[in-house]
């Protein structure tokens, strides 16, 4: 069962998933690291892990449909099962959710529906939320849209920080991403209409 993880950034997640691998956790191969970032910091550590990766330039494509369609390409070279967005910085057109829909799946740092886009955290405090979390969902080409597989609530504390939520919400993100990726690598994850179902 081979996955590839789709980031844009520093990669925690990434990390995350890489060392449930090699913990024995997380029962998957590492097949593919997708990056639109020739800088970031992922691309190192898929580097360093051995994990080949497809680092792109958006700009050097003539359209967003022309670079998904590269990247399907990719996937079906290295026989990618199951697509996960970690911090995938890009809205994803028909072009790559037609051919993976029910196989990719994001995570997103807030509960869902609450909070979609950017600066979820940011948003979270700004509303004066006394409660946040984590959601892994589909994605279905809308902007954190998708059926909702699994969420994790945390309290906000009163006048937390910013960078302290962040920080609690990346540790409940490394720890559940990997785990419900499992779900799925163990066929526990089904998707019904709207509703998933994940069988313990
Ligand atoms: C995470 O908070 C994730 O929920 C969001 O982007 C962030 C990625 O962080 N979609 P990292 O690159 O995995 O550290």
């Amino acid at each position: 069962f081979r996955i590839a993880v789709f980031a844009s950034g520093s990669g925690s997640n990434f990390q995350a998933i890489t060392d449930a691998v090699k913990a024995g956790r997380l029962d998957v191969e590492l097949g593919l690291l997708v990056c639109d970032k020739p800088q970031a910091a992922v691309v190192d550590r898929a580097d360093r892990a051995g994990i080949p990766s497809f680092v792109f330039r958006p700009r050097e494509f003539s359209s967003r449909e022309e670079y998904e369609r590269e990247i399907v390409k990719r996937l079906k070279e290295h026989d990618i099962d199951l697509v996960v967005l970690a911090g995938y910085m890009r809205l994803i057109t028909e072009t790559l959710v037609t051919p993976y829909y029910g196989r990719m799946i994001n995570i997103h740092p807030s509960l869902l529906p609450s909070f979609p886009g950017l600066n979820a955290v940011e948003q979270a405090l700004e509303h004066g939320a006394k409660v946040t979390g984590v959601t892994v969902h589909y994605v279905d080409g809308g902007m954190d849209t998708g059926p909702i597989i699994a969420q994790r609530a945390l309290a906000i504390g009163e006048g937390e920080s910013a960078e302290s939520l962040t920080e609690r919400i990346h540790k409940i993100e490394h720890e559940l991403y990997p785990e419900v990726i499992q779900w799925v690598r163990e066929d526990r994850v089904r998707l019904d209409g709207r509703r998933v179902r994940v069988i313990m």
